[in-house]
């Protein structure tokens, strides 16, 4: 990119920003992580400039952090920003958690709010061979961010348990957690996981119409000693 592409381009998120306001959006999530364009200023592994763009960590950052300054010259203060980042990308010489607390530091500086906390998703299209997927095998970022950058977080990836996610916001490693091919197995999980968690004992959180037939079907069911 010309330096005049990059201006462009940050200039451009600051108007979608102004646009989506407009529009009557409440929250933006930049999508700073997978490879995506800012991503690849932010790591090593795409980031090859030798010009105030790249070079060093902190040229490297520049592009996200003036990306959340255009961002926020337009979005009201009161209103969520969020930034999602790959935390590490499990290859050496690429982007570590210790670079990613700095990042974060930096844009919560930009009154970015929370950072929506992944990792990966750079370098090809190989699982790097230090990734070990588990179950919510990133939060452990998301508790560092949190702690050591001192900035709200949201888990993320391969999270399916309630309990599981429940235990991640009341051992505060983070702040709240996301879901996304689960939720497209199951759009009612949240409901589902509200009644597994006992904070909804008779479908009193669905939609009324459809609440009081389940409620109903569920109780005759109990009296016959189906369920
Ligand atoms: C429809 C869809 C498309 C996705 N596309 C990408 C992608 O292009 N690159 C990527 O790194 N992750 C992609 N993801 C993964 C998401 O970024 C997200 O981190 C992940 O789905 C959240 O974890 P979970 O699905 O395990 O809950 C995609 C997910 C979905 C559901």
């Amino acid at each position: 990119m010309s330096i005049r592409d990059i201006e462009e381009v940050i200039l451009a998120f600051g108007e979608a920003a102004r646009r989506s306001r407009e529009a009557g959006f409440k929250v933006i999530e930049v999508y700073a992580a997978h490879g995506f364009l800012v991503h690849q200023f932010l790591s090593p592994l795409t980031n090859h400039r030798s010009d105030e763009w790249g070079g060093n960590e902190s040229n490297r950052r520049r592009f996200a952090i003036e990306v959340a300054r255009s961002i926020r010259k337009y979005w009201p203060e009161n209103f969520p920003l969020i930034f999602r980042l790959s935390a590490t990308d499990w290859i050496d010489g690429g982007i570590e958690i210790e670079d990613t607390i700095e990042t974060a530091k930096c844009l919560s500086l930009e009154g970015v709010d929370m950072i929506d906390c992944s990792t990966g998703g750079i370098g090809g299209k190989d699982r790097p061979r230090r990734m070990k997927v588990s179950q919510g095998f990133q939060v452990e970022f998301a508790q560092r961010l949190k702690e050591e950058a001192q900035i709200a977080t949201m888990a993320v990836g391969f999270l399916w348990d309630p309990e599981f996610c429940e235990g991640i916001v009341e051992k505060k490693e983070a702040d709240m957690v996301a879901l996304a091919r689960e939720l497209l197995d199951d759009p009612n999980w949240p409901l589902h996981a509200a009644s597994q968690l006992g904070a909804d004992k008779d479908y009193g959180l669905w939609p009324e119409e459809m609440g009081w037939w389940l409620d109903k079907r569920d109780r005759f069911l109990k009296k016959l000693g189906l369920r």
